[in-house]
C-alpha cells in the first residue's frame, strides 16, 4: 500500500513510517517539521533500507494539503500531525482548535476530493471522562478536562459524523494512553522542544545530565503508592497497533475506535525506579504538590483491539526504560538542531535518501 502519514517526521509518527516500510508500504510524509526532523526520516531510511518521501506543508494551508494529496494519491491515511501539550493547549486553545480541527477538516477534504477514503486518526485517552471505572473501555464517556483533549473530542465526533454521511469511508480512531519508550536501537526517538511536560522524557534528561531532579507531582493520591497512575505503552507497540488497523480497515468500511494501552498502570515512583534500573543508577527526585489537573490514575482495556485486531502489548516498563534510556544516551540533546529556512523539499529529500551528506545547523 501507499500510505500518506501526517506529522510522519515526528515521534510516533517515525516510529510507525519505520514499520511501515519495514512491512514493505511505500510511505510519503507530510509534515511542516514545527516539532520534528528530518533527521528522524534520514535515520528511517537508513534502518528501512527505503527512504520515505518528504512534502513539506502546513494543514492549515488547505490548497497544500489539496495538492499533496492529489500528487501523493495514497490508499490510505494515518493522520498523527497535531499539537499535543495539554499545558500549552489551555494558554493558546485557539492555536489548538486551529491546527487540530481545522487541519483535520482540511485532510479530510482533501481526501474526498481525491477519493481516498481510509483514514488512521491519532487520538488520546484523554478524551475520557475523568472515571472510577477503571481500566477505560471504548464506550466509556467522554468528556475531555482541556483544551487539548477537547480537539481530540471534537475530531472523533466529526469523523463519526463523517462515516455516517459516507460508508465508503473505513475509519480507525486510536485511543493512546501514555507513549513512551523508543526503537530498540536507539536511532529514533522523542524529541521533545523546550522542558518536557511528560514524564518519561523528563525523567529521561535528568538521567543523561540535562536536568537536575524529577519533581514527583504528588504523593497523596488514592493510588497504590500515592503518586500518579498512568497506562504506559512502548511506541513500537502504538506503532503496530496503526499496521494493525490499516490491515482492518482495508477489509472493512465504517467508522472503529480502539484503546491502544497494556491495561495496566505503572505510578510514578515506580517509572522512576524502572529508568534508575535501567541506566544504571538510582535517579533523584524531589516530592512536591499535584500539577494542577492531573487526575490519580487511568488506564485502559484493550481487549477490542486485541479481539478485532489481534493487537496487544507485547512491551513493559523495563523494556521501555531501557529503549528509552538508549535513544537519551545515545542523543543527549536528541535530533541535530538544523537551519531548514530556505532549504527545498528536494534538497531535504536528497538528504533523507542519504543523496546530501549534511544540513546547516544552528549556532
Ligand atoms: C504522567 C504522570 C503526572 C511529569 C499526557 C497528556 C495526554 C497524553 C499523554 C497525548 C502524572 C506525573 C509528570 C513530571 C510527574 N498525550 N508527572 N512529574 O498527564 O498522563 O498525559 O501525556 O495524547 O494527552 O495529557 O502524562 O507524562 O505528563 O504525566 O510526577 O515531571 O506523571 O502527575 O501522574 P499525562 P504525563
Amino acid at each position: 500500500m501507499h500510505v500518506l502519514v501526517t506529522g510522519g517526521a515526528g515521534y510516533i509518527g517515525s516510529h510507525a513510517a519505520l514499520l511501515l516500510l519495514e512491512a514493505g508500504h511505500r510511505v510519503s510524509v507530510f509534515d511542516n517539521l514545527s516539532n520534528s526532523s528530518p533527521e528522524a526520516l534520514k535515520r528511517v531510511h537508513q534502518m528501512s533500507g527505503s527512504a520515505p518521501e518528504l512534502f513539506v506543508g502546513d494543514l492549515l494551508d488547505a490548497d497544500r494539503v489539496t495538492e499533496v494529496l492529489e500528487i501523493t494519491k495514497p490508499d490510505a491515511v494515518i493522520h498523527f500531525g497535531g499539537l499535543k501539550a495539554v499545558g500549552e493547549s489551555v494558554e493558546k486553545p485557539i492555536t489548538y482548535y486551529q491546527n487540530n480541527v481545522v487541519g483535520t477538516l482540511n485532510l479530510i477534504t482533501a481526501m474526498e476530493s481525491a477519493q481516498v477514503k481510509r483514514l488512521v486518526f491519532s487520538s488520546s485517552a484523554t478524551v475520557y471522562a475523568e472515571s472510577k471505572e477503571l481500566p477505560l473501555v471504548e464506550n466509556a464517556q467522554r468528556d475531555a478536562s482541556n483544551p487539548y483533549g477537547r480537539t481530540k473530542l471534537h475530531i472523533e465526533q466529526i469523523l463519526e459524523d463523517l462515516a455516517v454521511s459516507d460508508p465508503q469511508w473505513s475509519i480507525a480512531i486510536l485511543r493512546y494512553f501514555n507513549p513512551v519508550g523508543a526503537h530498540p536501537s536507539g536511532n529514533i526517538g522523542e524529541d521533545p522542544q523546550g522542558i518536557p511536560n511528560n514524564l518519561m522524557p523528563f525523567i529521561a534528561q535528568v538521567a543523561v545530565g540535562r536536568r537536575n531532579e524529577v519533581r514527583v507531582f504528588g504523593t497523596d493520591y488514592p493510588t497504590y503508592d500515592g503518586t500518579g497512575v498512568r497506562d504506559y505503552i512502548h511506541v513500537m507497540d502504538l506503532a503496530q497497533g496503526h499496521l494493525d488497523a490499516l490491515g482492518y480497515l482495508n477489509q472493512n468500511t465504517g467508522q472503529y475506535v480502539w484503546n491502544l494501552g497494556t491495561g495496566s498502570g505503572t505510578s510514578v515512583l515506580d517509572v522512576i525506579g524502572a529508568f534508575s534500573r535501567a541506566c544504571g543508577r538510582q535517579l533523584p527526585y524531589e516530592l512536591v504538590d499535584r500539577r494542577p489537573g492531573d487526575i490519580a490514575e487511568y488506564y485502559g482495556d484493550p481487549t477490542t483491539a486485541r479481539l478485532e485486531l489481534g493487537w496487544k502489548a507485547e512491551r513493559g516498563i523495563e523494556e521501555m526504560a531501557r529503549d528509552m534510556w538508549k535513544w537519551q544516551s545515545n542523543n543527549p540533546s536528541g535530533y541535530p538542531d538544523y537551519d531548514l529556512e530556505g532549504i527545498p523539499e528536494d534538497e531535504l529529500n536528497k538528504f533523507i535518501r542519504g543523496a546530501r551528506e549534511s544540513l546547516p545547523e544552528t549556532k
